[in-house]
């Protein structure tokens, strides 16, 4: 039963990204992110930002826990005028330690091309964003109305010479549905396994309070910015560069700029980072205790 209306949650929320048109929000012109509504403007816990790395507070917040995501799932891809977004159907996937506060299920995947965040004001190619909400709460939209309801772990993709084989099937699925005007939806044609979009090493990544990058702007999500980055070429970017927005127009990038990173702390966990290491003894201490140790020795020779 709870499984029969999840599923019809899905096809509503499904039937919502397809209402072609209606959409009045954009990535430019007199709808672009400087005249997004509401939260979206006032608040002060907005995504993405920009990560300065001296400025991170180094910590072990522990490892993240990736279950079920090395399965193979059918999965469709949908152009939903914003972004390609990638829905997988089967058993849960969820996501947990890192020092998160519950377990988080995976709703679905989608891409921003050029990267949302940016490190040291360095933007890449293409970024992955995997959306989750937490497991207290029904589905994605009611866990977006909730702080912490919801989880983002967001990928980085860096300009490689070579291609980057696991992105082929969900790319040759973005040429199907490029064009809103025809099929939006399409199905993969081989099974995905998510696992292999992301980097092997997880061990090193950024951690922040923030909000969704599209309106309504919730902000509810922890977010996880993985370390480790994942390779592709300029040919497989120009092909998510090519896809047709709800206003018919070539969707030549849908990046919101960085937001002030405000009061808020920005966490880079490094697994096995010895707290101590943040006891930023000063160096005078460091000489005055050297200088009476020297003393103390003096003191008991002969
Ligand atoms: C999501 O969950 C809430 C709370 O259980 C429910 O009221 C709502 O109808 C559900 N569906 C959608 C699409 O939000
Ligand atoms: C594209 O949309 C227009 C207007 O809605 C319609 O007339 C046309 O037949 C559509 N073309 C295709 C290929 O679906
Ligand atoms: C979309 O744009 C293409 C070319 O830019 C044009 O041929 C087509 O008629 C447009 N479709 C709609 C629905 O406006």
């Amino acid at each position: 039963m709870k499984f029969l209306i999840f599923a019809a949650v899905f096809l509503l929320d499904r039937d919502a990204f397809l209402a072609h048109g209606s959409d009045d929000w954009s990535y430019w012109g007199e709808n672009g992110p400087e005249h997004w509504p509401g939260i979206c403007n006032t608040g002060e816990n907005q995504s993405p930002i920009d990560i300065i790395t001296d400025d991170a507070v180094k910590t072990d917040l522990g490892s993240l826990k990736f279950t079920r995501y090395d399965f193979a799932f059918s999965a469709d891809v949908v152009n939903t005028g914003h972004s390609i977004q990638v829905g997988l159907t089967g058993v849960p996937i969820h996501l947990k330690g890192g020092s998160l506060p519950t377990t988080y299920v995976l709703d679905q995947m989608h891409f921003h091309w050029g990267s949302e965040h940016t490190i040291n004001g360095e933007q890449e190619a293409l970024e992955l964003h995997l959306v989750h909400y937490s497991k207290d709460y029904d589905n994605v939209t009611y866990a977006s109305e909730f702080e912490n309801g919801l989880a983002v772990v967001a990928v980085l993709f860096e300009v490689s010479n070579e291609d980057n084989l696991y992105l082929e099937q969900i790319l040759e699925a973005v040429k199907t549905v490029s064009s809103l005007n025809s099929t939006a939806t399409t199905k993969l044609q081989t099974k995905l396994i998510p696992s292999l979009l992301l980097p092997k090493d997880h061990s090193s990544y950024y951690r922040y309070y923030g909000s969704l990058t599209t309106p309504e702007c919730k902000e509810a999500a922890i977010w996880t910015v993985l370390d480790n980055k994942m390779p592709i070429s300029v040919s497989q970017i120009e092909i998510f560069r090519k896809v047709v927005n709800s206003n018919n127009e070539t969707l030549a990038y849908n990046n919101r700029p960085t937001q002030d990173l405000g009061s808020r702390t920005v966490y880079h966990h490094l697994e096995g980072y010895s707290s101590a290491h943040n006891l930023q003894i000063p160096k005078t201490l460091l000489v005055i205790v050297g200088f009476f140790s020297v003393l103390m020795q003096g003191a008991r020779s002969p």
